[in-house]
């Protein structure tokens, strides 16, 4: 593994496993010695540790939600986590979990995870920011409970695309159309990778109608088998970080298989898409819109 690759928990690199069965052994060994303290430092509130420092779980109650973010940064890579969401009336909560540059045009990639009133679906919100411009939000619902068990999300970040996938199916693209239509894409500035639990109630379920239910407190949501194979970059350094595994052709685009899943997942799950907002919030479609799946 000559890129940075941290595993945690009972995260296995598929890639290693099929190249170099040889040393599993090995690889599993550094993972059981690698907790969730190696990589990560909690940014603020209560954050709980259980098995060993394999499994972190985010809080939020009446005084305080919670977060924690990576001591490194990283420049192109692929980043995964399990994640099992606030189950039962998880209302106005807001999971997020996501990577971001420090500086002030920042560039950020988020998954946000809008809880809702039990029975009803929660919504998973992706958003790009690229030199500190968002306002690029979908929305899906997810084709399983997100709170029965753990669900992996991970991102894919190189030089000619950015993929977000849930269960390695990919329901997001955002292509690096930077040299050829002049459309801002995040590719100088490392990021951390981050997650919060918060009160969006202001805004996260049925448009801010729904409040957080504080009786039921404390909000809890689990974190596990966190993988990065990335470029990690120390502050201050520029890194090309070129020529990675992930810049490969078959990592450049989607094959034909993943185009089907993201169609799939479009059509039967998508609930907001910017690109088609008819709703005035833009004169005109965003130009990258042209570029999607
Ligand atoms: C999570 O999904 C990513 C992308 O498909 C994959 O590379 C990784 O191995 C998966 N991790 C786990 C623990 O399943």
């Amino acid at each position: 593994m000559k890129s940075s690759a941290k595993l945690l928990g009972f995260g296995i690199f598929s890639r290693e496993l099929v190249y170099i069965s040889s040393v599993v052994i090995l690889i599993l060994s550094s993972v059981e010695s690698s907790s969730f303290n190696d990589n990560f430092d909690i940014s603020w509130g209560t954050v709980t540790m259980l098995n060993n420092g394999q499994t972190a779980q985010l809080t939020m109650d009446k005084a305080s939600g919670s977060g924690f973010q990576s001591k490194k940064e990283y420049l192109f890579g692929i980043v995964s986590m399990r994640i099992k969401l606030v189950s039962g009336n998880s209302a106005g909560t807001v999971t997020s979990y996501y990577m971001s540059s420090d500086a002030s045009s920042h560039d950020e990639l988020d998954y946000e995870f809008l809880g809702n009133l039990p029975g009803k679906p929660y919504t998973l919100q992706t958003n790009v920011f690229a030199n500190g411009v968002g306002n690029r939000e979908q929305r899906i619902r997810l084709w399983f409970d997100p709170t029965a068990g753990f669900h992996n999300y991970s991102i894919l970040w190189n030089h000619k695309q950015i993929v977000f996938w849930v269960d390695s199916i990919p329901i997001r693209v955002f292509k690096n159309n930077e040299e050829a239509a002049g459309i801002p894409y995040p590719n100088r500035r490392p990021m951390k990778i981050l997650s919060t639990l918060w009160n969006g109630d202001s805004w996260a379920t049925d448009g801010g109608r729904v409040k957080v239910d504080w009786d039921i407190a404390p909000f809890v949501a689990s974190y596990q088998s966190f993988q990065v194979d990335a470029c990690s970059v120390s502050s201050g350094s520029s890194l090309p970080c070129a020529n990675n595994w992930w810049d490969q052709p078959e990592f450049q685009s989607l094959n034909q298989y993943q185009l089907r899943r993201i169609h799939w997942v479009r059509k039967h799950y998508m609930t907001y898409d910017y690109c088609h907002d008819t709703s005035g919030r833009f004169s005109a479609a965003p130009a990258e819109c042209a570029f999607n799946p």
